[in-house]
């Protein structure tokens, strides 16, 4: 499997930065960086990664399981995510999340026809002082308020 030039220096910075006997060490930020170019984690993906990190692909797959920002599916081009959890639901999350699937017309973990955004409900985000919190790909947002929330979906091309 070839990546872009750029994802491979990324690799190479990250392996140098840990013994040979250490390479598994790269294994969840080589995940995420190839995700993030090839859209989502597939089964060639997985196995490119057991093979430069010299694990099998089977403890790939326990990873890729166990962590929630890593999907098998495609996303959309913005992923959205609404905490719902107990600050965020106090807050209005739970209006949020409703709010944002009538809108968008998909649920959790699901993308749009146009393939603009996808959506997924989620737990803390570790921003609990400012919640509701949302993230849409790696940017946060705090404190969203329903408008927000609609002029945030209509800047990431939400139909009307
Ligand atoms: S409960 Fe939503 S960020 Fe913590």
């Amino acid at each position: 499997m070839t990546f872009s030039p750029e994802l491979e220096a990324k690799i190479e910075r990250m392996f140098s930065q840990y013994p040979p006997d250490r390479r598994r060490s790269a294994v969840i930020p080589m995940l995420m960086y190839a995700q993030d170019e090839i859209g989502s984690v597939t089964r060639e993906l997985v196995e490119e990664v057991a093979r430069r990190t010299g694990i099998t692909p089977l403890a790939v797959d326990e990873v890729v399981t166990y962590y929630s920002m890593l999907h098998r599916m495609p996303l959309g081009k913005s992923h959205v995510q609404i905490c719902t959890n107990i600050s965020c639901m106090l807050n209005g999350g739970t209006e949020l999340w409703e709010q944002a699937t009538r809108r968008l017309g998909i649920g959790h973990k699901e993308v749009s026809a146009d393939g603009k955004i996808s959506l997924e409900e989620v737990e803390c985000m570790g921003a609990c002082s400012w919640a509701p919190a949302i993230q849409v790909n790696y940017d946060f947002y705090h404190q969203v308020t329903p408008q927000k929330l609609d002029e945030m979906l209509t800047q990431l091309g939400a139909a009307r």
